[in-house]
């Protein structure tokens, strides 16, 4: 969860390497820090503790300059987020530095062996290991690449490394189990953990694959495997514009991403609804599941919510499916067949307990399938086949557009899954069709007639926050309580509203708002729980469908969303939460963005 970036040109590239960590700061933020040479044979080495303002201070200060350099984003593992534990680290001769990504699982091993060689070290970190093991190789009279391949054969756990060597013209790297991506321009190539790091200046990219090692130059790169031998790494282009990735005049990423769901949502169904409401998924027409018995979704966070979402319709449909955290299905994995279909939900493709789990799947015989925003990441290039959302770049770390597309993307996957597993389509698969296709209008109506931003201040100082739904309210109720905790760092939770009176019941009271999502099916049921918190003095805000009278008339606080399908309903009652989240965390003066402790993209186990 760490962010990578590198860079090397005929140029100085210090301007690169810090607009690169910049656009990398979601993927973690406690410190930062670049490498470049400094004279004939060392390299200057500048990071600092916090966010990147502080680095960009000590570079507007020493005026570092080279034409190759490496950069690093820092979300802690290993030790606090100290200046020492910060990245880059160094070799004893402080010749060798090293930007890295994941976990070094031997690191003690290789610490203790290492210091009673000698070696001394600065840091608490894992990866202060690596530049000394290449230290030793290049003290044998190796080749930096040859002692590059030799430190990084030493290592167990997953990582992507990036390293730079002083005297040196190339940058060598290595991936296994975490990301790493090389982006080409005429005359400047970069290394990073993730696309929108370097989407300003190219998008041409090349995808690398675990076990390959690379060496790049101001001129081109050179892929190999393990063993040296070359291999074949063509580059591709990626279709995001570097203005998806900037905040286009909102004061925050994620009330941009909120309100570019009508785009995202549209992108997502594009050509992948017949007039018929039959899906056309052009990867996977009639009867690619065929055999399959089951469903298993594992996921994390709201990739996790999403599949919840996702599995309503199966089994309402009569499909045998179930959804999983993939952080518990990766520690106690459920039994698969064959003929069982584990279809892993991520956003970014990269978070590491869900790759664990898919990689688990695969080797058991099962059969896997991606659902992520991420062409060429890890989970869509490990399954068996990937289905894309298309929601585009997401910055925010509070997943708000992503949730949507992924909902939609496997609304349109469900349909095919119920055809193929049950032999006919789902009861009402014309008027889903029809919702789904009218869910970017819907929705731009929501965001332009939302009262949320009043409502917030009437809300925003209570003691705890609760959540509840039916059916698809379900899981929008959890999806709800996680934003609101994520960016306002206030109690929520978000419950089943059956659950309530199993416990969470002791807990309401006249200070207590709850939040009641209604999606237009159960709603006798859901509003009996609805008089249960009302009793208890907590004050109602209901989420439901425009024409819902006894809901407006019940609740104390009522946030429409247009009457349509409930699969659809519960995207647009969710946007009404993510906008609740958003400015109580904006009165509250949170750091929206980037909220405390947390990463976009975890992969670490
Ligand atoms: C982190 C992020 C969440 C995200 C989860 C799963 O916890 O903060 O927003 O939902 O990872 O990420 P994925 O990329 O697998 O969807």
């Amino acid at each position: 969860m760490c962010g990578i970036t590198a860079c090397v040109a005929e140029g100085d590239v210090v301007d690169e390497l810090l607009t690169g960590l910049a656009n990398l700061e979601y993927r973690g933020y406690d410190s930062s820090g670049i490498a470049v040479p400094r004279g004939e044979a060392d390299v200057s080495v500048l990071k600092r503790s916090g966010e990147i303002d502080a680095l960009r201070e000590a570079v507007a200060e020493t005026v570092p300059a080279g034409s190759i350099g490496i950069g690093h984003t820092r979300w802690s593992t290993h030790g606090p987020p100290t200046d020492e534990n910060a990245h880059p680290h160094t070799d004893c001769t402080g010749t060798v530095s090293v930007v890295h990504n994941g976990i070094i699982e031997n690191h003690e091993t290789l610490r203790e062996e290492l210091r009673q060689r000698g070696h001394e070290f600065t840091s608490d970190t894992d990866t202060e290991v690596i530049p000394h093991l290449i230290e030793e190789g290049l003290d044998d009279g190796r080749s930096t690449d040859e002692a590059f391949r030799r430190a990084v054969d030493r290592l167990e756990g997953s990582f992507a490394v990036v390293t730079l060597c002083g005297g040196e013209g190339s940058l060598y790297a290595t991936r296994r189990g975490s990301p790493l991506v090389l982006g080409l321009d005429d005359d400047r190539q970069f290394l990073a953990s993730d696309v929108p790091s370097f989407l300003e200046y190219t998008d041409r990219v090349v995808h690398l694959e675990d076990g390959d090692v690379v060496e790049v130059g101001p001129a081109g790169y050179r892929v190999t495997d393990t063993d040296g031998d070359r291999l074949p790494r063509e580059p591709t282009s990626v279709d995001w514009q570097p203005e998806d990735a900037e905040r286009d005049g909102y004061e925050h990423y994620m009330l941009k991403e909120i309100n570019e769901q009508p785009q995202a949502l549209d992108r997502t169904v594009r050509g992948r609804i017949e007039d018929d409401g039959g899906v056309s998924l052009s990867s996977f027409p009639p009867g690619s599941f065929d055999g399959v018995s089951d469903v298993q979704f594992v996921a994390c966070g709201t990739s996790y919510h999403a599949a919840l979402y996702a599995r309503e319709h199966l089994v309402e449909s009569g499909v045998r499916a179930h959804a999983f955290r993939a952080g518990e299905y990766a520690t106690t994995p459920t039994p698969v067949t064959e003929d069982t279909l584990v279809v892993a939900v991520t956003q970014s493709g990269e978070t590491a307990d869900t790759l664990q789990s898919i990689r688990h799947a695969r080797d058991e015989g099962a059969r896997t399938l991606a659902v992520t925003n991420v062409v060429g990441s890890t989970a869509a290039r490990t399954c068996d086949d990937a289905l894309f959302i298309r929601a585009g770049p997401e910055i925010g770390v509070a997943a708000t557009k992503t949730f949507s597309s992924q909902v939609t993307a496997l609304s349109l996957l469900g349909e095919r899954l119920v055809e193929d597993l049950t032999g006919s389509p789902s009861e009402d698969r014309a008027e889903r069709a029809a919702a789904f296709r009218r869910l970017p209008s819907d929705l731009t109506r929501v965001l332009e007639d939302s009262t949320v931003a009043d409502l917030a201040d009437r809300y925003r100082d209570r003691d705890a926050y609760f959540f509840i739904g039916r059916g698809v309210g379900h899981p929008v109720a959890l999806e709800g309580a996680l934003k609101f905790k994520e960016i306002t760092y206030e109690h929520a939770e978000g419950f089943g509203s059956a659950e309530l009176k199993h416990g969470p019941l002791a807990l309401v009271t006249e200070e207590t708002p709850v939040v009641a999502v209604f999606d237009g099916r159960h709603e006798e049921k859901a509003l009996a729980n609805v008089e249960e918190v009302r009793a208890r003095g907590a004050p109602v805000i209901a989420i439901a469908g425009e024409g819902s009278r006894k809901v407006r008339e019940l609740a104390d606080e009522f946030l429409p969303v247009p009457d349509t399908h409930p699969d659809a309903l519960g995207v647009l009652a969710n946007v009404q939460l993510q906008l609740v989240s958003y400015h109580v965390a904006d009165l509250l003066g949170r750091s929206i963005d980037k909220p405390r402790n947390l990463a976009k993209s975890v992969t670490v186990e």
